[in-house]
């Protein structure tokens, strides 16, 4: 009796403090389960911060309720044990911060992490499921969460061996939405030029809501590289939206208060919003987790360090070339830098000599322009088939992501050739020969 009066305002408080939804895990008032995706589209160990930023990603929901059941992790996995990692079992997305890779799931790991696997994974394929394999079940009024961290182009993101047009992702959502695969749906995607993904193509009245690390046209920006782990941990808006959560009782803050947070942070790119935007009212904890919990320990702030994600192998060298007292080590180094170059040097001329081939077939009249310009996309389905075209017959831009920064003169020639089905077969046709004649077969392993 007399216990029970003591512990009979404590229960009070809490219940009174803490969400419904605390209590029963990600089960809220409203009826919704909370599901997530989160992928890392890259492997190697000079891409570690993507994983990094999806393992942290995991945390972040885990910390906030989300039970891991419903959580699905995509990641090559192939950091945390590299021979260049000297943390060996550990990754961190900050330096000095919290080991992230600790009890995160790996549903997808190696060659499983990609396209079609992840596709598979939005539309709850039955036969990924008869495999055993995790995929989404969220019903109409779950919300889901997806995040999506790697090298991006106009209209593309990367996989480790392969890439995915903003066409495919825009239509398994579509799909989604048409099966009922939820009530809401939130989407942060981090990858150069990531706004061309959704830019001109994800609807605004299907309940998504979607933001991006930046615009149509520019880079994204790694951070927090570490001299002694050797590569960069982070990405900026990444990092800026995972510390804001990890900071934050998601239960007060909206999604709206968290961008413009994240918008502050993120200094060299312009993220960007898209899709249903008045889903931004909601709070940020109805997609990760309504958990109230402790504040994350953040690491004391380091320079943030920021590096131009198509920059990031040149500059790592770089780095360990200025580092290293061993001269032998450091002319093999320096030789590593020099093919880095000599192969972006081929590349860049290639990519002028298809053009110039293409121009003189007339898809165009002025290389420079072709080269100079940047026309935004529009017709992304038209693009997709390009695009795969330059990925199956050209260069393999999930391997050698350079590639992706020159993704924007197709999409140039695209929206300015107004295609039909039968001349943009032809063109196929002929961007399959220019590249024959100008990229397949000229050692391209360099090209990263
Ligand atoms: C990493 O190494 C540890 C210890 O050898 C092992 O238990 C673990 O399975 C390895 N993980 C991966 C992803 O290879
Ligand atoms: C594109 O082609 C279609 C069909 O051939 C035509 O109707 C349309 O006017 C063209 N648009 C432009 C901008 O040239
Ligand atoms: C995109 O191009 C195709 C031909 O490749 C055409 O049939 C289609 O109408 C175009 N779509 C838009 C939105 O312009």
């Amino acid at each position: 009796m007399f216990s029970f009066l003591i512990l009979f305002p404590i229960l009070f408080t809490l219940s009174a403090s803490t969400p419904l939804a605390a209590s029963l895990g990600s089960k809220s008032t409203d009826g919704y389960n909370i599901h997530a995706v989160l992928v890392a589209g890259s492997n190697t160990y000079i891409n570690y911060r993507h994983q990094a930023d999806v393992c942290h990603a995991y945390q972040v929901l885990r910390n906030h309720g989300v039970p891991a059941e419903n959580i699905i992790v995509m990641m090559y996995d192939d950091i945390a044990n590299n021979t260049e990692n000297p943390y060996p079992g550990k990754i961190f997305n900050a330096p000095n911060g919290p080991d992230v890779y600790a009890g995160v799931s790996k549903d997808y790991i190696g060659d499983e992490v990609n396209p079609d696997n992840f596709l598979g994974v939005l539309r709850g394929d039955k036969d990924l499921a008869a495999k055993g394999k995790k995929v989404l079940t969220s019903g109409p009024n779950d919300h889901v969460f997806i995040y999506f961290a790697d090298h991006g182009a106009p209209g593309l993101i990367g996989f480790p061996n392969g890439i995915l047009s903003s066409d495919y992702v825009n239509k398994a959502l579509v799909y989604m939405h048409n099966n009922k695969m939820y009530g809401k749906l939130t989407f942060y995607l981090e990858a150069c030029e990531s706004g061309s993904m959704f830019e001109n193509i994800l609807p605004d009245n299907i309940n998504i809501y979607a933001t991006t690390a930046a615009n149509s046209v520019e880079s994204s920006y790694s951070c927090y590289y570490d001299p002694k782990i050797g590569t960069p941990l982070g990405d900026q808006f990444s990092v800026a939206w995972l510390e804001d959560s990890d900071s934050h009782d998601l239960t007060k803050e909206t999604l709206a208060k968290q961008f413009q947070d994240v918008v502050k942070q993120t200094t060299m790119s312009h993220p960007q919003q898209f899709g249903q935007k008045s889903l931004a009212s909601l709070e940020v904890g109805q997609f990760q987790g309504e958990k109230s919990k402790s504040k994350i320990h953040i690491p004391k702030r380091h320079s943030r360090d920021l590096i131009n994600a198509r920059d990031v192998p040149l500059v790592i060298l770089r780095r360990k070339i200025d580092r290293t007292n061993d001269a032998a080590e450091a002319a093999v180094l320096e030789k590593r830098f020099e093919t880095l170059i000599a192969g972006r040097r081929f590349l860049e001329s290639s990519i002028k000599k298809i053009v110039s081939q293409l121009c003189s077939y007339g898809y165009c009249s002025d290389v420079k322009r072709v080269m100079s310009t940047r026309q935004p996309l529009i017709n992304h389905s038209t693009y997709s088939k390009v695009a795969e075209k330059f990925q199956s017959s050209c260069l393999n831009l999930g391997v050698h992501t350079h590639g992706m920064k020159f993704m924007y003169v197709f999409a140039n020639l695209v929206e300015s050739n107004n295609f039909t089905q039968s001349t943009l077969d032809l063109f196929l046709e002929d961007l399959e020969r220019a590249c024959n004649n100008h990229i397949v077969n000229h050692g391209f392993e360099a090209i990263i």
